[in-house]
């Protein structure tokens, strides 16, 4: 009873996907859509929820490929291309910015493990003031968006002059640092006019641990794709703030491919980045144990799109 339940659970969840995936194919014949934008760290609830040992015991067979390992150091980033999706055909085009190749890049030689841990602390101290009901917290220092309960709070106008007592100028600083030679780095990868990209937001610190989510919020672990998403992205980049296998099990980040699934093992300090359009489908393998932290810092061809970096009010 129970296995047969657990079957069909996986069964539309495994449909679900296939149709994510020929609808990313769709995509690139067809007209441009627009998915919902804000915080959600997913695309659409899917129909049910499966068991979740049941998942993990059979998440391994499901990668095809490890891009690159947690204990592996990469200096240079390591490049693996993809062709880019038709859709690019409905976005307007700004010249040094908008991909005319795409894919997707690891490097460990950007951050280094000392600034990771800063930014985790920075982390850390801000999520501590809130946190989600479920398993996956996010903080946006950009808008103060803070996950809190089953919502999200604004840290800046709920704590007012307190903020003050848990970032400080430095931390604020070491942000635009970071951003910046991520910046860079996109633009040399993908032979960009770095001049000619913007940060864009949501621009977020994710905390994720294993608690069963309680708000579509948690939910990160669904396939999607982030200009449908975010619909101002061109260029997605996470920063790794913890090490897969040593802070937390599961967690793996999934590129999503017709012919297979492609993961990238979380190191602190490493950045992956992509272009941001339906060639990069993906989606996090649910947490199993630990605590993972990260940021998600993206770019925009679109100056209208664009923000400023943010500061301590
Ligand atoms: C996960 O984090 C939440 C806070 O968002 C905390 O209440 C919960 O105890 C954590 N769960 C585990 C399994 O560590
Ligand atoms: C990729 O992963 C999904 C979900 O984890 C699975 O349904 C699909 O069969 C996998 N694809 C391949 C080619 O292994």
């Amino acid at each position: 009873m129970a296995a047969q339940r657990r079957g069909s659970a996986r069964n539309s969840e495994s449909a679900a996907i296939e149709r994510k995936i020929k609808r990313g194919h769709a995509q690139r014949q067809a007209s441009a859509w627009s998915g919902p934008r804000g915080y959600l760290l997913v695309l659409m609830p899917l129909a049910a929820c499966c068991s979740v040992g049941w998942l993990y015991l059979s998440m391994d067979s499901d990668i095809t490929e490890t891009l690159v390992r947690q204990g592996e150091i990469v200096l240079q980033p390591r490049i693996f291309r993809v062709p880019c999706s038709e859709d690019y055909k409905n976005y307007k085009r700004y010249p040094g910015c908008t991909p005319q190749t795409c894919g997707r890049a690891v490097t460990d030689g950007v951050v280094t493990r000392e600034e990771a841990q800063m930014l985790r602390r920075l982390a850390e101290r801000g999520l501590s003031l809130g946190g989600s009901d479920g398993g996956a917290s996010i903080m946006d220092l950009h808008s103060g968006a803070l996950s809190m309960g089953k919502q999200f709070v604004n840290i800046y106008r709920y704590f007012s002059e307190q903020i003050k007592e848990v970032f400080s100028e430095e931390d604020f600083r070491l942000y635009w640092a970071v951003r910046s030679r991520i910046q860079r780095t996109i633009a040399e990868t993908f032979g960009l006019d770095s001049t000619h990209m913007y940060l864009t937001k949501p621009t977020f610190f994710s905390r994720m641990n294993s608690t069963a989510a309680k708000t579509t919020h948690d939910e990160y672990w669904h396939p999607h794709i982030d200009k449908e998403t975010y619909g101002s992205f061109d260029y997605t980049s996470l920063l790794y703030l913890s090490d897969y296998g040593v802070d937390f099990g599961g967690g793996r980040f999934i590129f999503m491919d017709a012919d297979g699934n492609r993961t990238v093992e979380p190191r602190a300090g490493r950045v992956s980045f992509f272009s941001s359009g339906s060639e990069n489908l993906h989606r996090v393998e649910k947490v199993e144990w630990g605590t993972r932290y990260a940021i998600t810092v993206s770019f925009t061809c679109d100056p209208a799109h664009a923000i400023d970096d943010p500061t301590l009010p």
